[in-house]
């Protein structure tokens, strides 16, 4: 069977662990046998694939960077791989499937990806940043392209690096339930940098550590001012609740404010400090049937509570639903192969058709009420 043709756009961080993964792990580049490895490659052992049926090799053909000549940290393989930096000869190339997209940001990466699916194409993104700000629209494109042609759309990669949390919300885990809150350390950066400032390391040295550890966006303002958490959560308040809130009217306080000093305030307490991102239903009477409330904010966390286990770039969640009761989703955030595992799971998905057709809940009655005063005091 023809194998599923990928268009790659972006080889940074997470793009070359996705290149890696699909060329060398799963034999992207060598065919089922995967007796054809190349110089760079692992070789993909039969073993590692059983679960796979040999039709559902994905392979790249092409990568699109903004420099072709910067040096990669991974090995590109030129007999498979065409590397372009014309994004159009990826959108256009009518043997390509599926197109992945990890460049970033909202304007190139928003026009790449709506072409690609307008092209017929399946898209697969790890851009919280650009789903979260068109929420609304997105959805609506998703929904035409695949009436008309079956395109499907995987975004797992977007929340909490490599933590299946799409998937558990989307994927009918909580079909019966009703979701009252869901919270979370959704952000590796910042985990990581108020792990390393509680046990005393200056703010600006920490976040160079995270830059170069590859978990910060490429403009850690994201990051530190809690931008990052607000897209995040405002897609897990959709994939909970089904109600759009848009990014720009959540409450949003970051980090650059935390110093060493509040850790030793925080530990005298029992607690220590965590970038938060909050969905929450407002209760009345014990029941939480009130309207949405959706913030993100550094909190005070006791060192017992579920979310205080989340160290280095860890993230976790935790649902609070009427039947299962509390609920913590933990694992790694950020980094190289943890998010090119859940970019990877979603490729498969759409190569064995198990990627659903309406990746997003339908709009709800749910009422947002984001008032700062709930949110920060
Ligand atoms: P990087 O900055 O490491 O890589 C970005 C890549 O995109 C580079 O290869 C760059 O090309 C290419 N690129 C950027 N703009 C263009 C353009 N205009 N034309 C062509 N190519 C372009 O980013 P990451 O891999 O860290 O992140 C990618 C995406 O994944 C982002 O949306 C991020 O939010 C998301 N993400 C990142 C995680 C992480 O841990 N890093 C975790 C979860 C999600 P060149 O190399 O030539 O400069
Ligand atoms: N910059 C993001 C983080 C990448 O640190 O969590 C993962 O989305």
């Amino acid at each position: 069977a023809r194998p599923l043709r990928i268009g790659l756009i972006g080889a940074g961080t997470v793009g070359g662990g996705v290149y890696e993964i699909i060329m060398n792990r799963l034999g992207g580049g060598g065919g089922s046998s995967s007796s054809n490895t190349t110089a760079g490659q692992s070789s993909s052992s039969p073993s590692n694939n059983h679960h796979r049926s040999a039709n559902l090799h994905p392979v790249i053909t092409k990568i699109c960077v903004r420099d072709a000549s910067k040096p990669r940290t991974f090995h590109i393989d030129p007999t498979h791989t065409q590397i372009v930096t014309d994004v159009a000869s990826i959108i256009n190339d009518t043997d390509i499937d599926l197109v992945v997209e990890v460049a970033g940001g909202t304007t190139f990466a928003k026009d790449a990806v709506y072409a690609s699916l307008k092209m017929g194409k399946s898209v697969v993104t790890a851009n919280k940043a650009l789903i979260a700000e068109n929420l609304d629209e997105l959805i609506g494109l998703i929904h035409d392209v695949n009436t008309k042609n079956g395109v499907k759309f995987g975004y797992e990669a977007s929340v909490c690096g490599g933590i299946p949390i799409i998937h558990t919300l989307s994927g009918g885990c909580y079909k019966g339930d009703i979701i009252n809150e869901i919270m979370g350390i959704c952000n590796g950066t910042t985990n990581y940098m108020l792990g390393k400032m509680e046990e005393g390391v200056d703010y600006n040295e920490v976040l160079k550590e995270a830059q170069a550890l590859g978990f910060a966006e490429a403009d850690p303002t994201a990051d530190v001012e809690g931008h990052d958490v607000r897209a995040k959560i405002s897609i897990l308040a959709k994939l909970s609740f089904g109600t759009t809130v848009p990014v720009h009217t959540i409450p949003c306080m970051g980090i650059t404010n935390v110093s060493v000093i509040d850790f030793a305030y925080a530990k005298s307490m029992g607690c220590t400090i965590k970038l938060i991102g909050t969905a929450t239903r407002k209760s009345q009477f014990g029941e939480h049937d009130g309207a949405l409330s959706v913030y993100v904010s550094p909190k005070l966390v006791p060192n017992d509570h579920p979310l205080a286990s989340a160290t280095g770039c860890g993230n976790a969640v935790v649902v609070n639903s009427a039947n299962l009761g509390t609920a913590l989703y933990t694992g790694p955030g950020a980094g190289r192969y943890p998010t090119a595992n859940s970019i990877v799971a979603d490729i498969m998905r759409v190569a064995d058709s198990t990627c659903p057709s309406a990746p997003f809940p339908l709009s709800s009655s749910i009422e947002i009420d984001n008032d700062y005063e709930s949110a920060f005091y």
